[in-house]
């Protein structure tokens, strides 16, 4: 076997621009270092020495190497401030087993189809709710509006019916940590002081403690029975202490609310603006939902499974726009990816966003084709399959890739049999975000009840606008 060469890396001019612009354009840097130095590159020096992993054949490898090779809880891991230092995201080893696996149970296939009728339910209740308060020419930003509906279903998913009554709390007490984490590394700077954007964050993350805390202490007084509740089977399970699972709880809000509601924004924007797409999902919608009017089918796993068409434009939107541009681990041995040798303690940030845009495995990377994905030969399959990784793969692979994939794909799904959207502008907006990647400007939209075509129909100027820009 050849020795493994050093990673590739920019001359050390350069570098210093480079570490300054990959947290403030992540996306910019990568395809910028790629093209230069190839999918596998090194960058930085000494302990803030990292490795750009993007080809798919190394991510391949990156995946199938065990847990150990590996740390999570490094020093520029700044997730456990807000989703709290047991949580699973920044565990390593032993207790990394044993608190994935306990949420694992709660993840399981019956659950999950379980949870199909309440995502169609809360959909039709979003969109309710919005065409209650449409006005004729008045613009909609569907990135806000899909955020308050991502975040239902996730908190009814795990609390149940009770405590999905205080979302818009628990939303509110989540925004200010999850802005913090977009902030310059500078302003996360661990520190005591009060007064300081850190100090109320951490006073958010009390304040969500004291409820998720204060449900933990009423369902072992009073189990609800209810089967599909991710907190009660958390706390049957029995394998948690209270204070871990009120990390995981918070984790999971966390993991499951920005990226899933951002890859939403993502799917509106591109599956409205390509010619003919909406119609298409408004057709096999009514196929297989039933008539738009027919809120009472009840939507199950086989009703899932055969929107075919809604899922390729999901997987579509996140090969192009993963919530996670890259995913940082540090490598706790000498590891060799993609023939490179990458030493112990180098931070590896690997990229979806670059193994989605690769040239090799996806023919005109950058065309959004949710057709792509239609009668591929072996060779060609094995090629997305292995270039497709916007949720990760292997033993940290994303906990709720079933749950969101389900979620993007039941909700473009019924939008679509629905409403009528039509983008403000035909430009795909820019990404912004390094940790959640989010559309700039949100995802701004004219809506009309399905059909209603002559009422609120843009007129030019003055328009007004519902919901705050993206963020
Ligand atoms: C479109 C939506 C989502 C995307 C793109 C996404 C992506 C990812 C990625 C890339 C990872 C890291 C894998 C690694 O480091 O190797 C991850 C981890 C994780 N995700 Fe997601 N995720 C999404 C939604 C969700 C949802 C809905 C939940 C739960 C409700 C969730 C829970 C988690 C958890 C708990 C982890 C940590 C797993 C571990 O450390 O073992 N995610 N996700």
């Amino acid at each position: 076997m050849d020795e493994p060469r050093p990673l590739p890396r920019p001359p050390w001019r350069d570098q210093l621009g480079h570490l300054r612009r990959i947290f403030q354009t992540p996306h910019v840097v990568l395809d910028d270092l790629s093209a230069e130095y190839g999918p596998v590159c090194g960058l930085g020096a000494g302990p803030a020495r990292m490795a750009i992993v993007g080809d798919p054949e190394a991510l391949r490898e990156l995946f199938a190497m065990p847990n150990a090779s590996f740390r999570w809880n490094h020093k520029f891991n700044v997730l456990g401030f807000v989703v709290g230092k047991q949580s699973m995201i920044v565990s390593d080893g032993e207790e990394h087993r044993r608190r994935r696996s306990s949420v694992q149970t709660a993840f399981s296939r019956r659950r999950l189809n379980g949870w199909i009728p309440m995502i169609v339910e809360q959909t039709d209740a979003a969109i309710d709710r919005l065409t209650a308060q449409l006005e004729p020419g008045v613009i909609v930003d569907m990135y806000p509006a899909g955020r308050a509906l991502v975040l239902r279903i996730v908190v009814r998913s795990l609390f149940g019916e009770r405590m999905s009554q205080r979302c818009d709390e628990i939303g509110d007490l989540f925004q200010r940590p999850q802005d913090y984490l977009e902030s310059s590394a500078f302003r996360q700077f661990p520190h005591p002081f009060p007064h300081t954007a850190r100090a109320r964050v951490r006073a958010d993350r009390q304040a969500l403690d004291a409820i998720i805390d204060a449900e933990i202490a009423d369902r072992r007084a009073h189990p609800t029975g209810d089967p599909l509740d991710v907190l009660e089977t958390l706390i049957v399970d029995g394998s948690l202490s209270d204070a871990e699972i009120r990390d995981q709880v918070a984790t999971l809000i966390g993991a499951g609310y920005d990226t899933t509601s951002a890859s939403l924004a993502w799917m509106l924007i591109r599956a409205t603006r390509e010619p003919g797409l909406w119609t298409r999902l408004r057709a096999e919608a009514d196929r297989v939902l039933g008539s738009a009017a027919d809120t009472d089918a009840t939507p199950d796993a086989s009703t899932l499974a055969q929107l075919d068409l809604a899922n390729r434009v999901m997987r579509e939107t996140v090969r192009l726009h993963p919530a996670g541009v890259l995913s940082p681990r540090e490598a706790a041995v000498d590891v060799t990816l993609g023939g490179y040798l990458i030493p112990t303690g180098t931070l590896i940030l690997w990229s979806a966003h670059l193994a989605g845009r690769n040239a090799a495995a996806w023919p005109d990377p950058m065309q959004f084709d949710p057709d792509r994905f239609v009668e591929l030969d072996d060779d060609r399959r094995a090629l997305a399959d292995m270039a497709w990784v916007p949720f990760g793969r292997g033993a940290r692979n994303c906990i709720g890739f079933a749950l969101a994939q389900m979620e993007l794909t039941l909700i473009v799904a019924r939008l679509a049999q629905r409403l009528d959207l039509d983008p403000v502008s035909s430009e795909i907006p820019s990404p912004v975000g390094m940790v959640v990647n989010r559309p700039v400007g949100g995802a701004p939209m004219y809506v009309r009840p399905r059909g209603d075509a002559d009422t609120n129909t843009p007129t030019g100027s003055g328009h007004g606008t519902v919901g705050p820009a993206g963020r």
